[in-house]
């Protein structure tokens, strides 16, 4: 071990005096940064004073580096009129550092927060208030190398040729002769994951693609043609239309939702290994962001967001082991593996897709009718994202059916029905996002086409909410 970084988290050392940190952090003489949550509890341990500050500070900051701090000498995005230093970054706190602890001098700060960066260069201990893991935090990365390569003196390993070499090594180690069952739903997750296992495991290797019912225009027919046609892998198509929906009757509460779909998946997957006999093991393409939302980390510390239906919603006793290869990396990194294992472009850069589908975008009650109006208007809003050019240049792109109902006028009269609000974030990471500034005359021709092809709707609104404070997805 070269350091430690202690991560934000959800706690408030205010409220919760919820700051011990282990003794060994300190005991090991290693380097440590403390991010948002982490800076705090380090200040607390070493005597400042942490407060709650009377309003939240969520989003874009500007930040002025002060001194020549090891950490950000150098690191900046501009110069204010004195000369100094100014850093464009991501801030999401309640409480903040009052006063420095001993040994400690301020290396940043912003208007809303005097102490947004600490240091005590001799011990090697920094804290940083906003967000250097966030994309929005434009020296974000070269802070964080900073860190790691100069301070702790670490060198970069972690490539994606490595990294896929390694995975594919693992899982043919896991899986020895045994059978693996991929629940393939052609998002870039999980193809990725049958490349790799294809690569791993070859023959003994069979993907099961399950239409749900809850699914974009044309995907069941798309994904069937790439990978059982283009790539000559096994796969099975289930159509479990009828079942999803059936189960998800009177049901309108999203993680109520995401349980029994995660639940009905795991049941269909165990039907098929039955079938097909003699399977051992589940693949998945669980990625990190799912694990954190989920809650699913080793320490159970983060809250949960949302079950992800892959993680979360798990039934106790399933009887299939899980294999999932892309567990500790992010969607950045799971494209480039994609990309190292030769998969088309058109695949791997695909907007990401939930694995519950159109059922956490129809709010409340999901019901065939809703789906199929969904459907089309989401059809819609990409084919014109497409043809204009647009949809490489904003990360997540999709339609949400609203459950209200609101009156229109058509050239035949009074319309009353529902809502569909349009989707487009920018996002890296997908923990944090900014709404896509398309263009206003784009967004006017996809609206106007959604309520002149589709009767069942009378109204479009654009969603212009970040990440934090909203997610994503609506449910
Ligand atoms: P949120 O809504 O949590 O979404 O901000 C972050 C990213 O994750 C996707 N997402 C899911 N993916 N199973 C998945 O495979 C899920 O249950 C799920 N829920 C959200 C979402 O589309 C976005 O890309």
């Amino acid at each position: 071990m070269r350091g430690i970084i202690l991560s934000g988290g959800p706690e408030s050392v205010g409220v919760d005096g919820e700051h011990a940190i282990a003794s060994f952090v300190f005991d090991s003489e290693l380097p440590v940064l403390g991010i948002c949550y982490g800076m705090q509890a380090m200040a607390a341990h070493f005597g400042a004073d942490v407060k709650s500050a009377d309003k939240s500070e969520f989003g874009p900051a500007v930040v002025r580096a002060r001194g020549h701090s090891a950490l950000l000498r150098d690191i900046q995005d501009r110069e204010n009129d004195a000369g100094h230093g100014l850093l464009d970054v991501w801030m999401s706190h309640t409480d903040r550092v009052e006063t420095l602890p001993s040994g400690f001098k301020c290396i940043a700060s912003s208007e809303s927060a005097p102490h947004a960066g600490i240091a005590d260069e001799t011990r090697r201990y920094y804290g940083l208030q906003f967000h250097p893991e966030v994309t929005h935090t434009s020296q974000g990365a070269e802070i964080l190398k900073r860190f790691v390569h100069d301070i702790c003196e670490c060198s970069a390993t972690w490539q994606p040729a490595g990294i896929a070499t390694a995975a594919i090594e693992r899982a043919r180690e896991q899986v020895g002769s045994g059978k693996v069952l991929l629940a393939l739903s052609g998002g870039v997750d999980s193809s990725v994951v049958a490349a790799l296992l294809h690569r791993a495991v070859g023959e003994q290797l069979t993907c099961v693609f399950v239409d749900t019912g809850l699914l974009r225009a044309g995907e069941s027919d798309q994904v069937m043609n790439t990978f059982a046609g283009r790539f000559g892998a096994n796969v099975i198509r289930v159509d479990a239309a009828q079942e999803f929906l059936q189960a998800l009757v009177g049901i309108s509460d999203p993680e109520l939702k995401r349980k029994e779909i995660g639940t009905r998946f795991i049941r269909i997957f165990e039907r098929e290994a039955r079938r097909l006999g003699e399977v051992n093991w589940l693949a998945q393409g669980t990625i990190y962001p799912d694990v954190i939302e989920s809650a699913g980390t080793r320490s159970g510390k983060a809250h949960v967001i949302k079950s992800h239906h892959n993680v979360g919603g798990l039934p106790a006793d399933m009887n299939l082991k899980l294999l999932e290869p892309l567990r500790e990396l992010f969607k950045d990194e799971v494209r480039s593996v994609g990309r190292e294992l030769g998969l088309p472009a058109e695949m791997v850069d695909r907007h990401p897709f939930p694995g519950p589908g159109l059922a956490v975008r129809i709010l409340g009650e999901v019901s065939s009718e809703a789906a199929d109006t969904l459907r089309r208007a989401d059809h819609i809003f990409i084919e014109e994202l497409r043809r204009h050019d647009l949809y490489q240049t904003v990360s997540q792109a999709f339609a949400v059916f609203l459950p209200v109902k609101s009156v229109g006028v058509t050239g035949d009269g009074r319309r009353y029905a529902n809502v569909i609000s349009l989707r487009a974030v920018q996002t890296t990471d997908f923990m944090t996002a900014r709404w896509a500034r398309l263009p206003y005359d784009f967004l006017d021709l996809v609206a106007c086409r959604i309520c002149n092809e589709i009767s069942e709707i009378s109204r479009v609104v654009y969603d212009i909410s970040g990440k934090p404070p909203a997610t994503i997805e609506w449910e």
